[in-house]
């Protein structure tokens, strides 16, 4: 596999200088750039404007243990519970244990969480024995998050935001990373304006790229989350572990035509029920847990009940609610779901699973660090252990401001600012300088989202995961190794190369576990797999 996705050779290219840059902007970026701050000079490079990811989406809130009746071995259990047994004990602990610290050091900067009286309001979701998830603004936690976050950001010197560049490359040679090749948009870093393609050097390099959900036809997932770090790092010769666990939202809000939009399980969590074209309750019949068993599960039996009642969704009934309580917890889905003619306190929300998480992504240790010297991982792009095969409701957001302050805090300490930048003499890459054919990428991503929706999705097996991976060798054979020129294109080799990735680890593992479902082995063996997670690299 190439190496690189673009012909270029560092000496020849302008160049700037930073000690720790940090590629995405999401909670687990920020919280690295805040604590990296403390250390040296750092970039924050985003490929959109500052507050697109996946975090400025999040509703439901924050798992954390910090009610009374809570422990951190509660959360603990419940984490692994739900994990099914693939969970890394250590970094679980690691999030669940220091999470209450970073949430209290979040409060102090100024996050809004919603209260009851003096104290933090708790709400239920799906897997959590007890009320552990704090939200803001009813059902905007992510967009609050991110808005203190960028406002402790914005107030440090150390910090230069660059918005609108899309980095090609990492730059990397023998197992050790020394900044990227970016593409600048807007042309807004300085002296180096003229030119599109640059060089960042830095001393350490946090990946913090969001999730794979633009992989797939639908999805919660903001229009930045497409792999495109998971693909930098495998390119550069990182490991990636647990590919084959996506996790899939059941609850989306379907309304043919229009984007889709995540409809919060806490919706769920305050008495939300689901019902079928026929009116009829149908979780139960599933699980014991109704609609508040595990997301996996949810998703399937939806699946199941879309099938069986030849319909394309099927309906979130909340009409039984109190007014004041959807008014004050669900502003938002409220008022999406009445843009599209649909008043809550009457109607059922159409809704179905989409693309939602990416559980697996790059290896990391318990300080963020890749297998690669110089580049750390953060977030969703990076795989801790901590949600084994299935991630507990709201655990995500704990993870990336536990891991994003590890990652800050663990690269910063090891910069030495009185070394000179290692420039590792020169590093290039020649393409094939016939160069890509005129392809209607447009169509092409259509075409693989597709594809991984029907043969790489919530439902999987042997026979479809080899279609899939026939298409995608087909198209790799005239999209990989040629040279393109444009954001949309290197973003879409990104995709195809994560999507490839995802393909093949849920061809190696031959069971069912969590979010993991093979119809032709759709039993747990827990002899041969438990505890075994699959790596993949291209070293
Ligand atoms: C939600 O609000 O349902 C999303 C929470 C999560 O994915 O953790």
């Amino acid at each position: 596999m190439n190496k690189f996705l673009t012909s270029f050779n560092s000496k020849d290219l302008p160049s700037v200088k930073t000690d720790i840059l940090i590629i995405g902007s999401g909670v687990a970026g920020l919280s690295a750039a805040i604590q990296a701050a403390k250390y040296g000079k750092v970039t924050i490079i985003t490929k959109d404007k500052l507050s697109e990811n996946n975090t400025q989406k999040a509703q439901g809130g924050i798992a954390v243990a910090l009610s009374e009746n809570d422990s951190s071995e509660k959360h603990i259990e419940d984490t692994l519970r739900v994990g099914c047994g693939l969970c890394n004990e250590k970094t679980v602990r690691i999030v669940v244990e220091e999470g209450p610290v970073r949430i209290k050091e979040l409060i102090q900067w100024g996050t809004e969480f919603d209260k009851q009286g003096a104290r933090l309001s708790f709400t239920q979701e799906a897997g959590h024995s007890i009320r552990r998830v704090i939200h803001a603004k009813g059902d905007a936690t992510g967009a609050e998050l991110e808005r203190a976050l960028i406002a402790k950001v914005r107030q440090s010197a150390n910090i230069k935001i660059l918005e609108y560049a899309f980095v090609i490359d990492l730059l990397h040679k023998d197992g050790a990373c020394f900044g990227t090749v970016v593409n600048i948009k807007n042309g807004n870093v300085g002296a180096i304006r003229e030119s599109p393609k640059k060089i960042v050097y830095a001393r350490k390099v946090i990946l913090a790229t969001g999730g794979i959900g633009q992989v797939y036809r639908e999805t919660t997932n903001s229009t930045v989350a497409t792999g495109c770090g998971m693909a930098l790092a495998y390119r550069a010769g990182a490991k990636l572990i647990d590919m084959e666990f996506v996790q899939f939202h059941p609850t989306t809000l379907y309304v043919a035509g229009l984007s889709r939009t995540l409809i919060s399980e806490a919706v769920r969590g305050e008495g939300g029920v689901l019902r079928n074209k026929h009116g009829e309750r149908f979780m139960f019949e599933y699980h014991k847990d109704g609609e508040l068993a595990p997301r996996d599960v949810m998703s399937r039996s939806i699946l199941k009940e879309m099938r069986e009642t030849a319909d394309t969704r099927v309906y979130l009934d909340l009409t039984h609610l109190s007014y004041k309580l959807i008014e004050n917890r669900f502003p938002n889905i409220m008022e999406v779901c009445s843009s599209f003619g649909i008043d809550i306190k009457k109607d059922f929300i159409p809704v179905r699973p989409t693309a939602h998480y990416m559980i697996g992504g790059i290896k990391i240790d318990k300080n963020g660090k890749t297998n690669i010297q110089n580049l750390y991982a953060c977030g969703e792009t990076a795989s801790s252990g901590v949600h084994g095969a299935n991630r507990l409701a709201s655990n995500s957001l704990l993870e990336g401001l536990v891991f994003g302050y590890r990652a800050g805090q663990s690269a910063g300490k090891d910069i030495d600012c009185g070394k000179r930048f290692d420039r590792t003499s020169d590093i290039s890459n020649v393409l094939d300088s016939a160069g890509a054919r005129k392809l209607d990428i447009g169509d092409l991503k259509a075409s693989l989202k597709s594809l991984m929706t029907r043969y790489v999705g919530i439902e999987r097996d042997e026979r479809s995961l080899l279609a899939a991976q026939k298409e995608i060798n087909f198209w790799s054979s005239y999209v990989m190794g040629k040279e393109f020129s444009d954001i949309r294109d290197w973003e879409f080799q990104n995709m195809l190369l994560v999507a490839g990735l995802v393909q093949k680890a849920a061809l190696i593992r031959k069971e069912s576990i969590g979010v993991h479902y093979r119809t032709d082995y759709p039993e747990q063996n827990g002899k041969e797999w438990q505890k075994r997670h699959i790596e993949l690299s291209d070293i």
